[in-house]
């Protein structure tokens, strides 16, 4: 595990007086391209990275007490109707999780957890979705449940539609489930069939990078709802169930009847999903080149039609472009800040740094950081 299990262990019998029972712990994911097309029953292309949220738990008799041991916080609540904590924040996660497995008719039992991750938080690289992910597996495991992994990631996306509040797609959560060491992951967000894609980087001597703009979603998430609306409008308008049944030439057949915003939502949407088959294609080739140039496409149909970009994010891109042997960048996740994620030649990675991420910190001021990653495997469950 990339957390550190033996010091999760250890603080868990420090919190709670006694020792845990089991481990959960999920990745963040990067995607790697089919942004904002999950929610639009659409395909994604993201692979979970080494960087984890690992949750130590074990039952008691009574409620739920929970320790998120970065912050140094506490909660308690009693597992049935669970309600909202005031002030929010990671409190409401793990509420929120307990209350999905309420609704969809599963008993909780009382358990003390605690957990700790190393996936940056608010980066646009899924903490909550891992988060999530584990504290569902760990409930269920506590409780003698047994749940298949597909029915785990949907039950953290309740959590997060029905109790935090943010209308996400399936995404983040079947990445965390389903991540594979090697491999990024073709989901159909319709079927929710998940196919792993061997990467070969290293054979062909190219690195994923993350660089974290260091620009934080404020008003992401109501952003990001107002898009998932605007969405469900612009099908609707074209008489389909999801805009991943609309093809270009329905589109620009239908383009005077639609409000211009909502013509350039989906056409994003429309693209980009041509986008994730042409670079499944580009993978199956091992042509990293033709990726590449498909990841810039995707940034500037994020940044013009579907608009959740920002001058920081497109910063970071426009520098890696001025980069020889960078091959592709583009933000990544739903915007607003967060990461940009980048193909880059392995012997280019010191320019990179120097061209992308120093100049980047020159120019706006802002601690940007970058991270190579590499493809991981998803969620794990372990006994203690
Ligand atoms: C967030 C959501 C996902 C997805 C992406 C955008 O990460 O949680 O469901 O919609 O944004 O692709």
């Amino acid at each position: 595990m990339t957390a550190d299990r033996a010091a999760l262990l250890d603080s868990f019998r420090r919190t709670f007086g006694r020792p845990a029972q089991l481990v959960a712990e999920a990745p963040g994911r990067v995607n790697l391209i089919g942004e904002h097309t999950d929610y639009n029953e659409g395909h994604v292309l993201p692979l979970a990275i080494d960087r984890t949220v690992a949750v130590a738990a074990a039952r008691r008799e009574g409620g739920v007490r929970a320790c998120a041991l970065d912050c140094g916080e506490e909660d308690a609540f009693p597992p049935d109707g669970v309600t909202p904590a005031p002030g929010g924040g990671w409190r409401n996660y793990v509420r929120g999780v307990a209350w999905a497995l309420g609704e969809a008719g599963y008993r909780l039992r009382g358990l003390d957890l605690a957990f700790s991750g190393d996936v940056p938080a608010g980066a646009g690289l899924a903490s909550s979705a891992a988060l999530e992910v584990a504290l569902a597996a760990a409930f269920a495991a506590v409780a003698e449940l047994s749940l298949g992994r597909r029915e785990l990631a949907l039950l953290a996306q309740r959590a997060e539609n029905g109790f935090v509040g943010v209308q996400c797609g399936i995404m983040d959560q079947l990445a965390a489930v389903f991540g594979q060491k090697g491999h990024a992951l073709l989901i159909d967000c319709r079927s929710l069939e998940v196919e792993p894609l061997p990467l070969a980087l290293e054979r062909s001597r190219a690195a994923i990078v993350i660089v974290d703009s260091a620009v934080r979603r404020s008003l992401g998430d109501s952003a990001y709802n107002e898009r998932r609306r605007e969405c469900v409008e612009a099908a609707a308008a074209l008489g389909v169930t999801a805009i991943r049944d609309v093809t270009t030439e329905a589109l620009e057949a239908r383009r005077a009847d639609l409000p211009e915003t909502l013509y350039r939502r989906a056409r994003h949407v429309v693209t980009e999903e041509a986008r994730v088959a042409a670079a499944v294609a580009a993978l199956h080739h091992g042509d990293l080149d033709a990726l590449g140039r498909l990841l810039y496409q995707s940034h500037e149909s994020l940044r013009d039609d579907f608009e959740v970009s920002c001058p920081e994010t497109d910063l970071l891109v426009e520098l890696a472009t001025g980069v020889d042997g960078v091959l592709g960048a583009r933000l990544t996740g739903a915007g607003f800040g967060g990461c940009t994620v980048n193909l880059v030649r392995e012997e280019a990675l010191e320019a990179f740094q120097r061209q992308v991420v120093d100049a980047y910190r020159e120019r706006t001021g802002l601690p940007a950081r970058m991270h190579p990653v590499s493809a991981a495997g998803g969620l794990r469950v372990s006994g203690v």
